[in-house]
């Protein structure tokens, strides 16, 4: 029984991955989450408490990160500071918890010789034109946009120094847009999905033309645990599920799906910097580790996770009113 010790697990991918591996493998979970505003002890409830130890900390508390390292066989580093429109707000806990975070890991890492895998996203490759037949690539050069993505990138590079300079048994992957459940209302689509339940028009930044990735969180956990099992020491591993989609055309899917009329939205004040369009090219995974995604239908998922927020309005509504109250000073 491995001892995997997972950071931001109770945030949307970490709770989705606590999920996975609890049904999937053997291994017992401790999960290290600070319980930011987006972070919630709720979606890790119902899991067996044999398998689950939680500790609510930083992940930069040097001295509780050595300890809880000397005991784990391995560690899953997924917590950040996620949110774009946020990092354009208040960049600080950006900064603080994405790079001296994953220093602080990375310090304990060297220290007890313990597997890493570092959690990090298609944006530090910056953007791609609507037009452009290129996909990201683990080659792409890094060209982050954002305070958010620029701190990702940041926590990136520590990662692959501390490989290099000190040994540390490290891999990265950098993955596309998540959907699924236990997502923050804050984000698109929970946004868009917890808005027509409340009888509230959809908002697209800008035009809505921009391009997202789309990929299941159930994908990206079961991409995780393979690169944990058999990635290469040293390396990065793109995940995408080739789910391109323009917000327009997932907005209206939404509207449709919850039986509301596909042009129901109101166009809002684009996001400053917003980057245009994300595609990734995950052969790498797939041909080196067998990896394949499991969602193939991006509807059938659009659906089921309406399904979800609509049943478990009692997890989200503590956050709803919060998030709309931030938006609206910002005209979104
Ligand atoms: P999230 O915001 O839903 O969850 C982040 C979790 O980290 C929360 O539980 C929060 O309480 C915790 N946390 C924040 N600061 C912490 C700290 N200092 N110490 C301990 N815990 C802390 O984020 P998410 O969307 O689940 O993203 C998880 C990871 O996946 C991030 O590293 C993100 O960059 C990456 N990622 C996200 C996506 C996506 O589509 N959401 C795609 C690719 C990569
Ligand atoms: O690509 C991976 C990244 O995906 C992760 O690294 C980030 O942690 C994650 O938040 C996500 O970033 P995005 O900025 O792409 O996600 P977000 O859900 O904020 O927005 C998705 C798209 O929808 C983006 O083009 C902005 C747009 N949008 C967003 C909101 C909240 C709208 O049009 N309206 C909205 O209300």
């Amino acid at each position: 029984m491995r001892k995997l010790l997972v950071t931001g697990g109770a945030g949307f991918i970490g709770s989705n991955f606590v999920h996975h591996v609890i049904s999937h493998s053997d291994d017992h979970v401790t999960v290290l989450d600070k319980l930011t505003y987006a972070g919630n002890r709720a979606s890790l409830e119902g899991l067996p408490e044999d398998r689950l130890t939680f500790v609510q900390g930083d992940i930069a508390d040097a001295a509780l990160v050595d300890e809880l390292f000397s005991a784990a066989d391995a560690v899953v580093h997924f917590a950040a500071e996620s949110h774009n429109d946020n990092s354009l707000h208040d960049p600080r806990p950006f900064l603080d918890t994405n790079i001296i975070g994953t220093y602080t890991l990375l310090e304990a890492a060297r220290r007890h010789d313990t597997r890493l895998h570092h959690i990090s996203t298609d944006e530090v490759y910056g953007d791609l034109e609507l037009d452009d037949p290129a996909r990201f690539t683990e080659t792409t050069p890094y060209n982050p946009s954002s305070p958010y993505s620029s701190t990702k990138a940041g926590s990136d590079l520590l990662v692959r120094a501390w490989v290099r300079s000190f040994g540390v048994r490290a891999t990265i992957s950098n993955c596309s847009n998540n959907y699924g459940p236990y997502q923050h209302v804050e984000k698109f689509i929970p946004r868009q999905i917890t808005n027509v339940i409340r009888g509230v028009r959809p908002r697209l930044y800008g035009k809505g033309e921009n391009v997202r990735d789309w990929i299941h969180a159930d994908d990206h956990s079961s991409a995780v645990l393979t690169i944990l099992d058999k990635g290469a020491l040293g390396e990065t591993y793109l995940i995408g599920a080739d789910g391109e989609k323009s917000n327009k055309e997932v907005v209206e899917l939404i509207l449709t799906t919850m039986g509301v009329s596909a042009d129901a939205y109101d166009h809002v004040t684009d996001r400053a910097g917003h980057d245009l369009r994300y595609a990734i090219d995950s052969t790498r995974l797939r041909d080196e580790l067998g990896w394949r995604p499991a969602y193939a239908d991006f509807e059938a998922g659009i659906a089921a996770t309406i399904d979800w927020y609509r049943a478990n309005e009692d997890w989200w509504a503590p956050s709803k009113d919060a998030t709309e109250a931030f938006y609206a000073t910002k005209g979104q």
